[in-house]
Protein backbone atom coordinates (compact mmCIF):
# COMPACT_ATOMS: atom_id res chain seq x y z
CA UNK A 1 0.00 0.00 0.00
CA UNK A 2 1.27 3.47 -1.23
CA UNK A 3 2.40 5.96 1.44
CA UNK A 4 0.42 8.30 -0.21
CA UNK A 5 -3.61 7.14 0.32
CA UNK A 6 -2.35 6.57 4.15
CA UNK A 7 -3.74 9.75 6.11
CA UNK A 8 -1.78 11.33 8.22
CA UNK A 9 -4.10 10.51 11.09
CA UNK A 10 -3.47 6.85 10.33
CA UNK A 11 0.71 7.30 10.52
CA UNK A 12 0.64 9.84 13.58
CA UNK A 13 -1.30 6.53 15.29
CA UNK A 14 0.95 4.37 13.98
CA UNK A 15 3.65 6.16 14.49
CA UNK A 16 2.25 6.81 17.97
CA UNK A 17 1.77 3.01 18.79
CA UNK A 18 4.73 1.93 18.01
CA UNK A 19 6.53 3.07 20.96
CA UNK A 20 4.17 1.59 23.47
CA UNK A 21 3.81 -1.20 22.03
CA UNK A 22 8.02 -2.05 21.92
CA UNK A 23 7.34 -0.69 25.67
CA UNK A 24 5.27 -3.70 26.38
CA UNK A 25 6.96 -6.08 24.60
CA UNK A 26 10.49 -5.11 26.24
CA UNK A 27 8.51 -5.13 29.60
CA UNK A 28 7.25 -8.79 29.39
CA UNK A 29 10.74 -9.65 27.63
CA UNK A 30 12.49 -8.78 30.46
CA UNK A 31 10.60 -10.01 33.35
CA UNK A 32 10.05 -13.11 31.74
CA UNK A 33 13.73 -13.76 31.43
CA UNK A 34 14.34 -12.13 35.36
CA UNK A 35 11.63 -14.27 36.98
CA UNK A 36 10.53 -18.60 36.76
CA UNK A 37 7.16 -19.92 36.95
CA UNK A 38 8.77 -20.60 40.45
CA UNK A 39 9.83 -16.77 41.64
CA UNK A 40 6.06 -15.90 40.61
CA UNK A 41 4.30 -18.96 42.47
CA UNK A 42 6.53 -18.02 45.95
CA UNK A 43 4.71 -14.38 45.28
CA UNK A 44 1.66 -15.94 45.63
CA UNK A 45 0.71 -15.92 41.63
CA UNK A 46 0.75 -19.95 41.75
CA UNK A 47 -2.37 -21.08 39.84
CA UNK A 48 -1.89 -23.41 37.23
CA UNK A 49 -1.07 -21.85 33.79
CA UNK A 50 -0.25 -18.63 35.59
CA UNK A 51 3.28 -18.30 34.04
CA UNK A 52 2.27 -19.80 30.85
CA UNK A 53 -0.50 -17.50 30.61
CA UNK A 54 2.50 -14.56 31.33
CA UNK A 55 4.73 -15.73 28.15
CA UNK A 56 1.56 -15.89 26.23
CA UNK A 57 0.96 -12.38 27.05
CA UNK A 58 4.44 -11.67 26.36
CA UNK A 59 4.48 -13.54 22.81
CA UNK A 60 1.32 -11.30 22.20
CA UNK A 61 2.96 -8.34 22.18
CA UNK A 62 5.78 -9.07 20.72
CA UNK A 63 3.51 -10.22 17.78
CA UNK A 64 1.98 -6.67 17.43
CA UNK A 65 5.12 -5.17 17.51
CA UNK A 66 6.06 -7.16 14.50
CA UNK A 67 2.74 -6.78 12.79
CA UNK A 68 2.69 -2.96 12.90
CA UNK A 69 6.41 -2.61 12.15
CA UNK A 70 5.29 -5.18 8.81
CA UNK A 71 2.52 -2.89 7.68
CA UNK A 72 4.60 0.73 8.50
CA UNK A 73 7.43 -0.99 6.16
CA UNK A 74 4.52 -1.78 3.76
CA UNK A 75 3.26 1.79 3.74
CA UNK A 76 7.06 2.95 2.97
CA UNK A 77 7.12 4.64 6.30
CA UNK A 78 10.32 3.17 8.58
CA UNK A 79 8.44 2.21 11.69
CA UNK A 80 10.80 3.30 14.95
CA UNK A 81 13.23 0.99 16.90
CA UNK A 82 12.42 -0.17 20.44
CA UNK A 83 14.19 2.42 23.46
CA UNK A 84 15.61 1.79 26.64
CA UNK A 85 13.72 1.34 29.53
CA UNK A 86 13.79 1.51 33.06
CA UNK A 87 10.87 -0.18 34.70
CA UNK A 88 12.77 -0.20 37.79
CA UNK A 89 14.07 -3.23 40.25
CA UNK A 90 10.53 -5.08 40.11
CA UNK A 91 9.73 -8.16 42.15
CA UNK A 92 7.24 -10.64 40.68
CA UNK A 93 4.29 -8.84 42.79
CA UNK A 94 5.35 -5.17 41.33
CA UNK A 95 6.07 -6.46 38.19
CA UNK A 96 2.40 -7.69 38.23
CA UNK A 97 1.27 -4.45 39.45
CA UNK A 98 2.88 -2.42 36.80
CA UNK A 99 1.76 -4.35 34.20
CA UNK A 100 -1.74 -3.95 35.30
CA UNK A 101 -1.50 -0.36 34.82
CA UNK A 102 0.60 -0.85 31.27
CA UNK A 103 -1.99 -2.98 29.58
CA UNK A 104 -4.97 -0.38 30.97
CA UNK A 105 -3.12 2.32 29.49
CA UNK A 106 -2.69 0.55 26.26
CA UNK A 107 -6.63 0.12 26.42
CA UNK A 108 -7.06 4.18 26.64
CA UNK A 109 -4.13 4.26 24.25
CA UNK A 110 -6.07 2.58 21.42
CA UNK A 111 -9.61 3.31 22.38
CA UNK A 112 -8.35 7.51 22.07
CA UNK A 113 -6.52 6.28 18.65
CA UNK A 114 -10.33 4.69 17.66
CA UNK A 115 -11.62 7.90 16.74
CA UNK A 116 -8.96 9.43 14.61
CA UNK A 117 -8.93 5.92 12.66
CA UNK A 118 -10.94 6.90 8.90
CA UNK A 119 -10.03 3.58 7.26
CA UNK A 120 -12.18 0.93 8.11
CA UNK A 121 -9.77 -2.37 7.46
CA UNK A 122 -6.82 -0.06 9.88
CA UNK A 123 -10.25 0.23 12.35
CA UNK A 124 -10.95 -3.21 12.35
CA UNK A 125 -7.37 -4.05 12.89
CA UNK A 126 -6.77 -1.58 15.74
CA UNK A 127 -10.22 -3.03 17.35
CA UNK A 128 -8.27 -6.64 17.07
CA UNK A 129 -5.69 -5.73 19.09
CA UNK A 130 -7.57 -3.64 21.87
CA UNK A 131 -9.92 -6.42 22.10
CA UNK A 132 -6.56 -8.48 23.84
CA UNK A 133 -5.09 -5.87 25.33
CA UNK A 134 -8.52 -5.95 27.63
CA UNK A 135 -8.36 -9.56 28.06
CA UNK A 136 -4.05 -9.23 29.16
CA UNK A 137 -5.43 -5.98 31.96
CA UNK A 138 -8.17 -8.35 32.84
CA UNK A 139 -5.54 -11.74 33.51
CA UNK A 140 -3.60 -9.60 35.48
CA UNK A 141 -6.22 -7.39 37.32
CA UNK A 142 -7.81 -10.87 38.18
CA UNK A 143 -4.54 -12.28 39.36
CA UNK A 144 -4.17 -8.99 41.98
CA UNK A 145 -7.71 -10.08 43.29
CA UNK A 146 -8.91 -6.64 41.92
CA UNK A 147 -12.10 -6.78 39.49
CA UNK A 148 -11.07 -7.32 36.10
CA UNK A 149 -13.25 -5.61 34.77
CA UNK A 150 -14.06 -2.92 37.31
CA UNK A 151 -15.90 -0.40 34.63
CA UNK A 152 -18.69 -0.72 31.87
CA UNK A 153 -16.44 1.67 29.85
CA UNK A 154 -13.27 1.66 29.28
CA UNK A 155 -11.43 5.62 29.01
CA UNK A 156 -9.89 6.79 26.16
CA UNK A 157 -6.45 8.97 26.33
CA UNK A 158 -5.25 11.21 23.55
CA UNK A 159 -1.80 10.88 21.94
CA UNK A 160 -0.03 13.66 24.67
CA UNK A 161 -2.04 11.79 27.82
CA UNK A 162 -0.48 8.47 26.73
CA UNK A 163 2.65 9.39 25.82
CA UNK A 164 2.84 11.19 29.54
CA UNK A 165 2.05 7.59 30.99
CA UNK A 166 4.97 6.00 29.06
CA UNK A 167 7.59 8.89 29.38
CA UNK A 168 8.84 7.98 32.75
CA UNK A 169 9.49 4.41 31.49
CA UNK A 170 12.10 5.44 28.58
CA UNK A 171 15.39 6.25 29.11
CA UNK A 172 16.54 6.73 25.67
CA UNK A 173 15.65 6.19 22.15
CA UNK A 174 18.09 5.52 19.48
CA UNK A 175 19.06 8.91 17.49
CA UNK A 176 17.71 7.06 14.67
CA UNK A 177 14.15 7.20 15.77
CA UNK A 178 12.18 10.09 14.17
CA UNK A 179 10.73 12.82 16.22
CA UNK A 180 7.16 11.63 17.48
CA UNK A 181 4.25 14.19 17.26
CA UNK A 182 3.99 14.05 21.38
CA UNK A 183 5.18 15.33 23.94
CA UNK A 184 4.80 14.89 27.56
CA UNK A 185 2.88 16.73 30.34
CA UNK A 186 4.84 17.68 33.75
CA UNK A 187 4.40 14.26 36.13
CA UNK A 188 1.39 14.72 38.31
CA UNK A 189 1.87 11.64 40.74
CA UNK A 190 -0.18 10.32 43.67
CA UNK A 191 0.99 10.99 47.20
CA UNK A 192 3.28 8.79 48.63
CA UNK A 193 0.63 7.96 51.91
CA UNK A 194 -2.23 7.23 49.89
CA UNK A 195 -3.65 3.77 49.97
CA UNK A 196 -5.11 2.56 46.85
CA UNK A 197 -8.18 2.02 45.66
CA UNK A 198 -9.50 5.51 46.58
CA UNK A 199 -13.28 5.39 47.33
CA UNK A 200 -15.34 7.95 44.90
CA UNK A 201 -16.01 10.69 47.36
CA UNK A 202 -12.69 10.89 48.62
CA UNK A 203 -10.14 13.35 48.54
CA UNK A 204 -7.06 12.37 46.41
CA UNK A 205 -4.06 13.89 47.25
CA UNK A 206 -1.17 14.45 44.44
CA UNK A 207 2.66 15.95 44.28
CA UNK A 208 4.09 18.10 41.85
CA UNK A 209 6.91 17.69 40.15
CA UNK A 210 9.31 19.88 41.76
CA UNK A 211 10.16 21.79 38.92
CA UNK A 212 6.72 22.64 38.57
CA UNK A 213 5.18 26.28 37.63
CA UNK A 214 1.23 26.30 38.87
CA UNK A 215 -0.74 28.54 37.19
CA UNK A 216 -2.41 31.51 38.30
CA UNK A 217 -6.13 30.95 38.91
CA UNK A 218 -8.76 28.39 39.45
CA UNK A 219 -6.97 24.54 38.92
CA UNK A 220 -9.63 21.33 38.50
CA UNK A 221 -8.95 17.88 38.11
CA UNK A 222 -9.97 16.01 35.38
CA UNK A 223 -11.26 12.28 35.56
CA UNK A 224 -11.48 12.02 31.92
CA UNK A 225 -14.60 9.45 31.17
CA UNK A 226 -15.56 7.73 27.64
CA UNK A 227 -19.18 9.28 29.07
CA UNK A 228 -18.38 12.71 29.55
CA UNK A 229 -15.28 13.79 31.32
CA UNK A 230 -15.96 14.84 35.48
CA UNK A 231 -14.30 17.88 37.13
CA UNK A 232 -13.29 18.31 40.38
CA UNK A 233 -11.62 21.68 41.97
CA UNK A 234 -8.73 21.09 42.97
CA UNK A 235 -6.86 22.64 45.80
CA UNK A 236 -3.41 23.56 46.37
CA UNK A 237 -1.58 23.80 49.05
CA UNK A 238 2.26 23.37 49.85
CA UNK A 239 3.02 22.20 46.14
CA UNK A 240 0.38 19.36 46.89
CA UNK A 241 -2.80 19.11 44.79
CA UNK A 242 -5.99 17.87 46.38
CA UNK A 243 -9.32 17.15 44.49
CA UNK A 244 -12.29 15.15 45.49
CA UNK A 245 -13.07 11.85 43.02
CA UNK A 246 -16.27 12.40 41.40
CA UNK A 247 -19.28 10.21 43.60
CA UNK A 248 -21.73 8.92 40.37
CA UNK A 249 -22.92 5.64 38.90
CA UNK A 250 -20.79 6.58 35.44
CA UNK A 251 -17.84 8.05 38.01
CA UNK A 252 -14.25 7.24 37.55
CA UNK A 253 -14.09 3.41 38.73
CA UNK A 254 -10.98 1.11 38.58
CA UNK A 255 -8.24 1.97 36.72
CA UNK A 256 -8.57 5.50 36.23
CA UNK A 257 -6.73 8.73 35.44
CA UNK A 258 -6.46 12.20 37.00
CA UNK A 259 -5.21 15.53 34.91
CA UNK A 260 -4.72 18.96 36.27
CA UNK A 261 -6.19 21.50 34.34
CA UNK A 262 -7.21 25.05 33.88
CA UNK A 263 -10.56 24.35 32.46
CA UNK A 264 -13.60 22.97 34.36
CA UNK A 265 -15.71 21.29 31.28
CA UNK A 266 -13.03 20.82 28.75
CA UNK A 267 -9.79 18.73 29.17
CA UNK A 268 -7.37 19.39 26.36
CA UNK A 269 -3.96 19.25 25.69
CA UNK A 270 -4.08 23.03 25.39
CA UNK A 271 -5.54 23.23 28.83
CA UNK A 272 -3.34 20.25 30.64
CA UNK A 273 -1.14 21.42 33.45
CA UNK A 274 0.07 18.23 34.71
CA UNK A 275 -0.96 14.55 34.54
CA UNK A 276 -2.38 12.46 33.92
CA UNK A 277 -1.92 10.46 36.92
CA UNK A 278 -3.40 6.92 37.52
CA UNK A 279 -5.75 6.54 40.66
CA UNK A 280 -7.47 3.01 41.30
CA UNK A 281 -10.72 4.18 42.27
CA UNK A 282 -13.58 2.32 43.98
CA UNK A 283 -17.26 2.72 42.95
CA UNK A 284 -19.48 4.10 45.77
CA UNK A 285 -22.68 1.74 44.02
CA UNK A 286 -20.69 -1.09 44.40
CA UNK A 287 -22.29 -3.58 46.98
C1 LIG B 1 -0.60 -20.97 46.28
O1 LIG B 1 -0.38 -19.80 47.07
C2 LIG B 1 -1.30 -19.66 48.12
C3 LIG B 1 -1.05 -18.29 48.76
O2 LIG B 1 0.33 -18.07 48.97
C4 LIG B 1 -1.15 -20.84 49.08
O3 LIG B 1 -2.08 -20.73 50.12
C5 LIG B 1 -1.39 -22.14 48.33
O4 LIG B 1 -1.12 -23.23 49.16
C6 LIG B 1 -0.47 -22.23 47.11
N1 LIG B 1 -0.84 -23.40 46.31
C7 LIG B 1 0.08 -24.19 45.76
C8 LIG B 1 -0.46 -25.30 44.89
O5 LIG B 1 1.27 -24.05 45.93
C1 LIG C 1 -12.97 25.80 28.74
O1 LIG C 1 -12.84 25.33 27.42
C2 LIG C 1 -13.94 25.66 26.61
C3 LIG C 1 -13.76 24.93 25.28
O2 LIG C 1 -12.50 25.16 24.74
C4 LIG C 1 -14.02 27.18 26.47
O3 LIG C 1 -15.12 27.52 25.69
C5 LIG C 1 -14.12 27.79 27.85
O4 LIG C 1 -14.07 29.20 27.74
C6 LIG C 1 -13.00 27.32 28.74
N1 LIG C 1 -13.20 27.81 30.10
C7 LIG C 1 -12.24 28.38 30.79
C8 LIG C 1 -12.59 28.81 32.18
O5 LIG C 1 -11.10 28.54 30.35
Amino acid sequence: MKASIISTAILATAASAAPALHLEANFYREAIAKFSAADFAAAGFNDTNFYKNLQEIGRDEQTHVDFLTTALNGAGVTPVAACTYDFGNLTPSTFLATASIIEGVGVSAYLGAAALITNKAYLTAAGSILTVEARHNAFIRGNLEMSPFPQPFDVPLDFDQVYSLAAPFIKSCPASNPTLPVKAFPTLSVGKDVQMPIMQGETIEFDLAADMQVPAGPLFVAFPLATGTMFSSAVVKDCKIYARVPVSVYGPTGESFAILTTNSTVVNDDNTVAGPAVVEIMSSYLA
